[in-house]
C-alpha cells in the first residue's frame, strides 16, 4: 500500500479527491494520506472533513495533517499537488485587474494566468525539490497546480529530471459531456487530440473504432458541448457559469471544420464577446469565494458541531482522473490519458521540447506521448504564439526580466496592444509585491 500526500491540504478540491480514492482503494491501495499546506489554519477546517470522508471507507489508513515537508513528504510514494499560491484573494486580482482595461479576466487564459505563472512557477520548483529530498526514490508528483501549461514549462527548464506529471481535468470533463450526449461511459471514447493546455482541438471521438465527431458536432451547433437539458453528472462544472462556457463553444467551433475545440478556446477567439458579458466588481474568483468555498467551510462546521457530515463536495471526473493517472503510473498499466508533456515529437510541426497536451500511455516511467501528426497551419499559427508568451513568461520569472513578461503579455492573444500589456502588467507587479520574483 502506499503513502500519498496532498500538496494543498486545504484546498476545497480535498475532500473530492480524497473521495475519489476511497472509491478506488482495490485498484489504489492506501496505507496513509498527508495533507500538507503552508496554510496550517485553513487546512485545519477541512482536515476534520477529510478524516471523516475516509473513515467511513476504512479504520487502517494512517491520516496526517502537517505543515512540516519533511513529515508530508517522507518515503511518500505519491505527491497530488494542487498548489493556489496567493489563494482566491489573488486570483481576483488575476480576474480584476485585466478586465479593468478591457481585457479577458481568467485564471489561467490571457493576464491573469500569466499573473499566476509568475507566482507559481518558483513554489512549484521548490515542492520538487522538497519531494526529492524527502520521498521515496520513485516518487511521483501528479500535478494539478495551475497554470499548468506555465508550470509545466518553468518545471521542465529548472527540474527537468523531475519525476512530475502535469494535468487538467478540462480534456477529460469535455469527454464526460461528450460520453453523456452520445450515451456512452466518457472511459469508452478513445480521443485523438492535439495542443497546449487549455489551448487545443479534438481531433477524433471513437467509440467501438467508430469517429462520433461529426454527431457531436451537430449536437454541439444545437446545445453546445452539454445535453440537451444541460444535466451533467459533475457539480463542477454545472453551475451556470460553467453551463454558459460549455454552450459557448459552438461559435468557435461553427465556422472552423472537423475539429472540436476545447472551451477555454472561447478566451482567445472572442475576447471581446466574454469582455462584454463578464462583470468586472464580481468575476468567477468572487463566485467561488461565495459559493464553493463558504460552502464547503459551513459544512466543516457543521460536522464540527453535530457530528454530521453534509454532502457539500465535488466529487467527479476532477477526483477520479487524477486517481485514473496514479493507477496508470504505479502499476504500469499503460492506459491512454490526456496529459501535459514534452512534444517528442507527437505534433510534428511543434518545437521537438515544448510543453504540449496530447494523449499518452502512462507508464510507470512516465508518459509517452502518442503520434498526433502535424498541425494545420491555422492551429500551428495559433499555437506558436501562445506557446511563445507562456515561454517568455517562464523565462521572466527565471530572469527576472520586465522585457520578456512585457513581451509575453504582448503576444498573448488576450491582450490587444502592447499598450494594454504594459497597464496591466505594471499593475499587477504592484498587486503580487509578495508573490513575484522582482521584475
Ligand atoms: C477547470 C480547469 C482548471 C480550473 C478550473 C476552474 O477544472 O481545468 O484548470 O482551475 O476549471 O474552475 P472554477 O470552478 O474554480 O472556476
Ligand atoms: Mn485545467
Amino acid at each position: 500500500p502506499f503513502i500519498l500526500s496532498i500538496a494543498g491540504g486545504g484546498s476545497t478540491y480535498t475532500p473530492g479527491i480524497v473521495k475519489s480514492l476511497m472509491v478506488r482503494l482495490e485498484d489504489f491501495p492506501l496505507a496513509e494520506i498527508r495533507l500538507y499546506d503552508i496554510d496550517g489554519e485553513r487546512q485545519a477546517i477541512i482536515a476534520p472533513v477529510v478524516e471523516k470522508v475516509i473513515r467511513d471507507h476504512s479504520q487502517s489508513i494512517k491520516f496526517t495533517v502537517t505543515t512540516d515537508p519533511e513529515v508530508a513528504f517522507s518515503g511518500a510514494h505519491f505527491v497530488f499537488a494542487q498548489m493556489r499560491v496567493g489563494q482566491y484573494k489573488m486570483r481576483e486580482q488575476d480576474e480584476k485587474i485585466p478586465l479593468r482595461h478591457g481585457v479577458v479576466g481568467q485564471e489561467t487564459c490571457g493576464p491573469g494566468g500569466l499573473a499566476y505563472g509568475l507566482r507559481t512557477i518558483l513554489p512549484m520548483v521548490e515542492l520538487c525539490d522538497l519531494v526529492e529530498r524527502h520521498a521515496h526514490r520513485k516518487a511521483w508528483i501528479v500535478n494539478y497546480s495551475n497554470p499548468a501549461a506555465i508550470v509545466a514549462e518553468g518545471v521542465r527548464r529548472l527540474r527537468p529530471n523531475a519525476r512530475v506529471l502535469n494535468i487538467c481535468d478540462m480534456p477529460v470533463a469535455a469527454m464526460r459531456n461528450m460520453g453523456a450526449i452520445l450515451g456512452v461511459d466518457r472511459h469508452k471514447l478513445e480521443v485523438d487530440y492535439f495542443g497546449l493546455n487549455h489551448f487545443g482541438w479534438f481531433t477524433r471521438v471513437l467509440v467501438d473504432g467508430e469517429d462520433r465527431l461529426p454527431e457531436l458536432r451537430r449536437h454541439i451547433a444545437k446545445f453546445g458541448l452539454l445535453t440537451e437539458d444541460a444535466a451533467q453528472t459533475d457539480p463542477q462544472h454545472s453551475d451556470p457559469s460553467w453551463v454558459k462556457t460549455w454552450r459557448n463553444i459552438k461559435p468557435i467551433m461553427d465556422h472552423f471544420p472537423d475539429y472540436l475545440p476545447n472551451p477555454y478556446l472561447q478566451y482567445y477567439l472572442m475576447p471581446n464577446d466574454i469582455v462584454g458579458h463578464q462583470d468586472p466588481d464580481y468575476t468567477r474568483a468572487n463566485e467561488v469565494m461565495d459559493g464553493r468555498e463558504k460552502k464547503l467551510f459551513a459544512a466543516a462546521a457543521e460536522y464540527q458541531r453535530t457530528g454530521i457530515l453534509p454532502d457539500a463536495f465535488h466529487v467527479g471526473v476532477h477526483g477520479a482522473f487524477i486517481v485514473d493517472v496514479a493507477c496508470s503510473l504505479a502499476f504500469d498499466l499503460r492506459q491512454r490519458h490526456l496529459v501535459i508533456v514534452e512534444n517528442k515529437g507527437a505534433i510534428a510541426n511543434l518545437p521537438y521540447d515544448a510543453m504540449v497536451e496530447v494523449p499518452a500511455y502512462i507508464t510507470s516511467e512516465g508518459p509517452e506521448p502518442i503520434r498526433m501528426g502535424a498541425a494545420p497551419l491555422f492551429q500551428q499559427t495559433l499555437l506558436m504564439q501562445q506557446l511563445a508568451s507562456e515561454q517568455l513568461l517562464v523565462e521572466a520569472t527565471i530572469e527576472g526580466s520586465y522585457e520578456k513578461a512585457l513581451q509575453a503579455f504582448t503576444l498573448n492573444r488576450t491582450v490587444p496592444t502592447m499598450q494594454h500589456a504594459k497597464a496591466i502588467l505594471d499593475e499587477m507587479i504592484e498587486a503580487n509585491r509578495d508573490y513575484w520574483p522582482r521584475l
